[in-house]
């Protein structure tokens, strides 16, 4: 076992907040050696971003972006930072964490807790450049006119960031996810648009999985109309499946892990048939294995991004999927990412 993955059982151990709270910090301070070279076949492009790899760190790990360093190192082929409010944010009391151990899966009901743009701004202008970063914006709990926090956002962060995501799909701030909806849609991509002027930062959507397959397509259009880059599928959801054995499976929050694979699955299958390639898909949502990115890919994914199988896999995790990944791509006789999804249609 590698020493990293040694520290993630122990972290396992604790609370789960304190233990992210030293996973931060140990990425932070522990100079961890850089990852080997990608295998050339994994090299990928998503919306003008040129990726060594697919597989992608999901937001909300490192939310203020003051982990990018030791992030890197970990092999991603790109990382995402936040989300991110205008104003510093506390979140939702504590605790607010929950490991479904004997499910595999993580609840979370943290409400943004972050340091806000101007601390997310300051890191980011000193971020590594040796790795694509993507700013995951959000919006604050109190803010009436949500649209004005994700186009402040957009405007401070320019420049700092390889891509951006507009996250309308946290559960845990109320009204958000209602921003999904389509006249909601329209005037929110209509005034990033605006904000945009023409800047050829690739903007990402980031929806929910609890949306039926109507839904889905409405937002792919609307994503489409307003010259959205990529769609990131999904965020975590509200469902709680029967499956469910941990006695945390009634906590209220945004459920993810291996219990939201299915889920997410569906949504981007929903969202692939809508979009008919014309618009870039992320898979996210239990994304545990080279098996589990590789079926996403084959379902339309052009990348992958994960975040709670780190909690159970340590992050030796990464290279594994991508050795895995690697090899399953061969042997079906692909020679890019790009091809095994071209092959979904
Ligand atoms: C998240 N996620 C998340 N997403 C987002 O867009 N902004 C955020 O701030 C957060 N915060 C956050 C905190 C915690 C503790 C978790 C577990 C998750 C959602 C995350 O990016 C991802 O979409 C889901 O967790 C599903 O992927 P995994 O975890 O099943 O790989």
């Amino acid at each position: 076992m590698a020493l990293s993955d040694l520290g993630a059982a122990l972290l396992r151990r604790i609370d789960p907040e304190l233990a992210h709270g030293l996973a931060i910090r140990a990425l932070q301070a522990i100079p961890l050696p850089a990852p080997p070279a990608d295998d050339p076949i994994l090299r990928t492009r998503v919306a003008g971003l040129d990726l060594p790899n697919p597989v992608g760190l999901a937001a909300g790990l490192d939310k203020n972006g003051e982990a990018l360093r030791g992030l890197a190192r970990l092999g991603f082929g790109f990382v995402e930072c936040g989300s991110v409010t205008p104003l510093p944010q506390a979140g939702n009391p504590k605790p607010r964490l929950f490991r479904l151990s004997e499910d595999r899966g993580v609840i979370n009901r943290m409400g943004f807790n972050n340091l806000g743009l101007e601390a997310f701004a300051a890191r980011l202008s000193d971020r590594p450049r040796n790795v694509i970063v993507g700013a995951n914006l959000g919006a604050n709990k109190d803010t009436e006119d949500k649209a004005a926090d994700y186009v402040a956002g957009l405007i401070r962060l320019r420049g700092l960031s390889d891509y951006v995501t507009v996250n309308v799909s946290s559960p845990n701030t109320p009204g958000l996810r209602a921003l999904q909806g389509r006249a909601a849609l329209d005037d929110l991509l209509g005034r990033l648009n605006e904000a945009r002027a023409g800047d050829p930062t690739p903007v990402f959507l980031k929806v929910a999985p609890d949306l039926t397959a109507d839904e889905v397509a409405l937002i792919v259009e609307a994503s489409l109309d307003h010259r959205i880059d990529a769609l990131i599928v999904s965020n975590t959801t509200l469902d709680r499946p029967d499956s469910l054995r941990s006695p945390h499976r009634a906590e209220a929050g945004g459920l993810s892990g291996a219990p939201l694979k299915a889920r997410a699955m569906e949504a981007l299958r929903a969202a692939a048939a809508a979009g008919g390639g014309r618009l870039p898909l992320i898979a996210v949502g239990g994304v545990d294995s080279g098996a589990e990115a590789y079926a996403r890919i084959r379902a339309g994914a052009a990348a992958v991004q994960l975040y709670s199988a780190l909690i159970y896999e340590g992050p030796g995790l990464v290279a594994r999927i991508k050795r895995d990944l690697a090899d399953l791509l061969r042997a079906d006789g692909f020679s890019t990412v790009s091809e095994a999804a071209l092959a979904a249609r």
